[in-house]
């Protein structure tokens, strides 16, 4: 990999071909996929029907520009409209770029509609993306190490502290940015009641909410969105990650009053929402709706708890287990770091983020055999390192 810039640690094995919860690498070992791209093929690998979809697209066009008209975007934007809360939507590529795209969205809103703003606050351990405005809204000092100067505007405050956020506000403030489950800080949960109080918060201060889906989204937690599990609604949403099941695809959804502040040449991107994108996402919110995928996931999500809560008894040093469907954190005491690469030789695929937390996201479809596959290989690992 001489040519391709150090970005990552990357492990020392290279994945060929996946299908379902399985992949392989080039030599044709197999792994039990419990990391799926990182929260992405939660219809596991290869889902028949989205490289159908993507096949069939690819044989009549690939791209053709926002200039035109692209109905397949309509058809996505109305499924996600439908299955959440009555919006517009605006299609991109990452995390990052609907991240981006809603930060904008509130800068223009706060400047036409409120004497508030555009500040925005956002939390402790949070995770935004790796553009410089979604960095400058991610609150973990680690990822903004050496970028100075970052975009001004957001303020950060500690994650599940009511008071600390009632003591923040004040009239540079026009949002509150927030994921319903912290993915990179550690699958760390709220406190129950948390999302739903600053949802009244925004209502009495006249403060939009914004809920970066971009991990918690499609299925993941167990509903098609995290939000629902908290009897609230978003003003704006961000999704990327599951929403193309691997292919590249983000989306800014917004309430129809919100997003009306962009207007032609107000925002857009060359890729966003392209035939080939929305082949793909809408194959995948088709089957995520038609099966009940987030049902499963809520199912297999208990199950595959209820396997690593009893394995749990055996290792003193594993301080707590927490979850919501198939987001997954088992948090240790000490560094776990070394694990996703021991992990390799026993056939699965692990991930760590925060160094302690053994982060669980495997493709939604998994079955409750490959459950018991992932605990057992899991309980040796961590017996091995001594937790
Ligand atoms: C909650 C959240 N927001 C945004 C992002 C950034 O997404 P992307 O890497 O597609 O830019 C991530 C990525 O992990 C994320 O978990």
């Amino acid at each position: 990999m001489k040519h391709v810039m150090n970005t990552y640690s990357r492990l020392p094995v290279a994945l060929v071909r996946g299908s379902g919860c399985r992949v392989w690498d080039e030599k044709g070992g197999s792994y039990l996929d419990m990391v799926a791209g990182i929260a992405v093929c939660n219809l596991g690998h290869a889902h028949p029907r989205v490289a159908e979809a993507l096949k069939e697209q690819a044989d009549k066009m690939f791209h053709c520009s926002n200039l035109y008209r692209i109905p397949l975007q309509d058809d996505v934007a109305r499924m996600i409209s439908e299955n959440s809360f009555e919006s517009r939507v605006f299609f991109c590529n990452s995390g990052a770029e609907a991240n981006e795209g809603a930060i904008k969205l509130v800068r223009r809103y706060c400047h036409e509609h409120s004497r508030k703003g555009p500040g925005i606050i956002t939390f402790t351990g949070s995770f935004h993306g790796r553009t410089l405005a979604t960095l400058s809204a991610t609150g973990q000092e680690k990822v903004k190490k050496g970028f100075a100067p970052l975009p001004e505007g957001f303020k950060t405050v500690e994650f599940g502290d009511m008071d600390a956020l009632r003591g923040a506000v004040d009239d540079s403030i026009g949002a509150i940015m927030i994921e319903p489950v912290q993915g990179e800080g550690g699958v760390r949960i709220p406190p129950k009641g948390y999302l739903k109080n600053i949802r009244e918060f925004c209502d009495e201060h006249g403060l939009l909410l914004v809920l970066d889906e971009v991990q918690t989204g499609m299925g993941r937690t167990g509903e098609l969105f995290g939000y629902l599990h908290e009897g609230i609604q978003p003003d704006i949403m961000t999704l990327a990650k599951g929403l193309g099941n691997g292919f590249p695809v983000g989306a800014v959804a917004a309430r129809p009053d919100v997003a009306e502040v962009f207007g032609p040449g107000s925002h857009a991107s060359t890729f966003g929402g392209n035939p080939l994108a929305m082949a793909a996402a809408s194959a995948t919110l088709t089957i995520m709706i038609e099966q009940d995928i987030p049902g499963m996931c809520r199912e297999t999500g208990a199950y595959l708890t209820q396997g690593l809560k009893e394995m749990m008894s055996l290792h003193s040093g594993i301080r707590e287990i927490r979850s919501r469907g198939l987001m997954i954190g088992i948090q240790c005491d000490t560094d776990i770091s070394s694990i996703p690469r021991d992990a390799l030789e026993k056939g699965i695929l692990l991930n760590v983020v925060q160094g302690s937390v053994l982060r669980l996201v495997p493709p939604l479809i998994i079955t409750r055999r490959e459950c018991d596959e992932a605990v057992e290989k899991i309980d040796k690992l961590l017996k091995e390192k001594g937790v």
